[in-house]
C-alpha cells in the first residue's frame, strides 16, 4: 500500500511538485544528515560517488535513525544490528541471517526522488513518476555570480515566510532603518503578473512603486503603466524567491518546509564582484546587511497568527496585500489540483 502524501490533512502542500530543502554542500560525504523536511523525520547521505539519497531516518527492524548510522559500501548501516540498506531502500544484509541469506522484503526504507542543481537539494514531493520536470530556479542567476549563503530557522510555517518577501508594504516599518527608509508609505499597486504554465511553473512576477503620502490616492495596478524594468520579485511555486536589485546583485531565497510551524530560510546574496578579494569584501557586507534585514522580518512574521497562511483565515486584506492574495488562490488551486485561476488585476486588488 502507498504512503499517503500527507500525515495530516491541515498541513497540505502543493502535491507532485520539487522543494528546495537543503543547500548540497550540507550533505559531506561518508556524513549521514538527519533532517526534518516536510514534516517528516529524513536521512540524507551520499555514497562513494556523491550520489546523495534521502530516505525516512527510521530503520524498519525496530525503528533506530539510520542518520546515526554509517555509509558502508553504498549502503547505509543501522547502528542496532547492521542492517544495510541500499540506495533504493531495499535491505541488503541482515548480519544476524549470515551474508548468504536473502533479507526479507518487508525491510524496506522509503526513499524520495532527489535532484541537485544550483546548490541546491530538491525533493519531489508527490507520487513517483517516469520522467520529472525541470526545477524551479531562476534562469538570470546563472555563473556570472557568485553567493554566500544565511540559514536562519523562523518558527513559522513556510507560507508565511513567502507572503513576507511578497508584502511590499511592510518596507517603512519593519525596514524604517534598512531597505525601508525613506517613509515611503504609500503602495501603488502592486502590480503582479502571473505566468503559470499549470500545474508546473507557477510564477508571480511583482513591481514595487511606493511613494511618500502626499495626500495622493494610491494607484491602483491597472493603472501603472507597462513596466520597461525587469520584476522587482520574482516567486516560483512552490518555494523559492528572487529578488532583482540590479544586474549585477540578486537575493534568492529558498523556503524550506521543516515541519507545520517551522521552517528554513536558505537566503542567498548574489553578486558578480570579479576580483577575489573584492569577491570576498563585497560577499561579507552584503551578506551582513541581509542578515540585518533577514532579522528584522523574522521578528514580526514569527508573531503572525495563525502560523499557516491561507484564505479564509479570517485575515482583513486591504489594496496593498494583493500580492498575498494572489499567492494563496494560487497555492490553493494547487492543492486542490484545480487549474489555477485565470485572474484579472481587478480580482486580484478587490
Ligand atoms: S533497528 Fe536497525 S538494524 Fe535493528
Ligand atoms: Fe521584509
Amino acid at each position: 500500500m502507498k504512503k499517503p502524501l500527507f500525515k495530516d490533512k491541515q498541513e497540505p502542500m502543493i502535491p507532485d511538485q520539487w522543494y528546495a530543502i537543503l543547500e548540497s554542500n550540507e550533505i559531506k560525504p561518508g556524513r549521514p544528515m538527519g533532517v526534518t523536511r516536510m514534516a517528516e523525520k529524513m536521512v540524507a547521505w551520499r555514497d562513494s560517488a556523491g550520489t546523495l539519497t534521502l530516505m525516512a531516518d527510521k530503520c524498519p527492524h525496530r525503528g533506530v535513525a539510520l542518520s546515526i548510522g554509517e555509509v558502508k559500501s553504498d549502503c547505509i548501516q543501522c547502528p542496532f544490528h547492521g542492517f544495510e540498506y541500499d540506495r533504493s531502500g531495499d535491505c541488503t544484509l541482515v548480519p544476524a541471517n549470515g551474508k548468504t541469506a536473502s533479507p526479507p522484503k518487508a525491510l524496506h526504507v522509503q526513499t524520495y526522488p532527489t535532484r541537485e542543481a544550483h546548490g541546491l537539494v530538491y525533493i519531489w514531493w508527490g507520487q513517483p513518476r517516469e520522467s520529472y520536470p525541470p526545477l524551479p530556479f531562476f534562469e538570470s542567476l546563472d555563473e556570472k555570480f557568485v553567493y554566500s549563503t544565511i540559514r536562519d530557522h523562523w518558527q513559522t510555517h513556510y507560507s508565511r515566510a513567502i507572503e513576507n518577501q511578497l508584502d511590499v508594504a511592510h518596507l517603512p516599518f519593519v525596514h524604517r532603518t534598512t531597505i525601508g527608509a525613506g517613509n515611503k508609505t504609500i503602495v501603488n499597486g502592486p502590480l503582479v503578473k502571473v505566468k503559470n504554465h499549470y500545474p508546473l511553473d507557477n510564477l508571480l512576477e511583482l513591481w514595487v512603486y511606493n511613494e511618500v503620502d502626499t495626500g495622493q490616492t494610491p494607484l491602483k495596478a491597472a493603472q501603472i503603466p507597462e513596466p520597461e524594468r525587469r520584476p522587482f520579485l520574482q516567486f516560483r511555486y512552490p518555494n523559492v524567491w528572487h529578488n532583482w536589485i540590479s544586474a549585477d546583485i540578486r537575493v534568492f531565497v529558498a523556503f524550506a518546509p521543516i515541519d507545520h510551524e517551522n521552517t528554513l530560510m536558505y537566503l542567498r546574496y548574489y553578486h558578480t564582484t570579479k576580483t577575489p578579494v573584492l569577491r570576498q569584501i563585497t560577499g561579507f557586507f552584503g551578506g551582513l546587511a541581509n542578515r540585518v534585514i533577514e532579522r528584522q522580518d523574522k521578528r514580526v512574521v514569527m508573531t503572525q497568527q495563525p502560523k499557516r497562511a491561507d484564505l479564509d483565515i479570517g485575515e482583513t486584506l486591504v489594496q496593498s496585500d494583493g500580492p498575498i492574495i494572489t499567492y494563496r488562490k494560487i497555492r490553493r488551486a494547487l492543492i486542490e489540483a484545480r487549474p489555477v485561476p485565470a485572474l484579472q488585476e481587478t480580482e486580484i486588488l478587490s
